[in-house]
């Protein structure tokens, strides 16, 4: 049984205050993405859309002389490893498991490599359905972080993903059996 839904997750002050800046639309369209991609692998949806739903809230606005500058946020941005810490702060205050505090912190910190150095990721299964995801909505230019979203419209999809995400939760034990165990 889940202690904090997504609901709860999506309505805390710290997530509104981020996605509103990194795009509410974009970051429930990852969230719907990671609960299908989850179950090709197998991974607990619960925590792939709370990872997905959280993935961008450690941006940073990098303006210059009052317009976005694109260029000082590729040179400089570090959102991945920000969101993973403000991401597990919020989840502790509000009851998440610590172990799964934990998986959801590092599916995010790992869900882009653009702030390290060349080299290999090697991704467990979730932090490879948040990273997929979140590919599956990138636009060109950034332009997914700038979509738009009604607030209700958005309250009404996280309600149906955490309907969704209880009905696998609450699946026989066998089918539970088979995801692969993450926490
Ligand atoms: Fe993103």
């Amino acid at each position: 049984m889940r202690t904090v839904t997504l609901e709860d997750v999506f309505t805390h002050p710290t997530t509104q205050k981020y996605l509103r800046r990194s795009g509410i639309a974009h970051a429930i369209q990852v969230a719907e993405n990671a609960y299908l991609i989850s179950k090709r692998f197998k991974v607990n949806p619960d925590l792939a859309t709370k990872a997905a739903l959280l993935h961008d809230v450690g941006h940073y606005t990098w303006y210059k002389n009052g317009q976005w500058d694109y260029n000082l946020y590729k040179e400089n941005d570090i959102h991945a490893i920000k969101g993973a810490n403000r991401a597990h702060k919020l989840l502790i205050e509000i009851g998440e498991e610590p172990r799964h505090a934990k998986e959801i912190a590092i599916a995010i910190l790992l869900h882009t490599d653009s702030y390290l150095p060349d080299g290999y990721l090697h991704l467990n299964p979730l932090q490879q359905v948040v990273t997929l995801a979140d590919e599956a909505d990138e636009e060109v230019g950034g332009n997914h972080h700038y979509k738009q979203i009604d607030d209700t419209i958005a309250l009404e999809r996280i309600r149906v993903l955490d309907i969704k995400i209880d009905e696998v939760l609450h699946e026989p034990v066998k089918q539970l059996n088979k995801m692969k165990q993450i926490f």
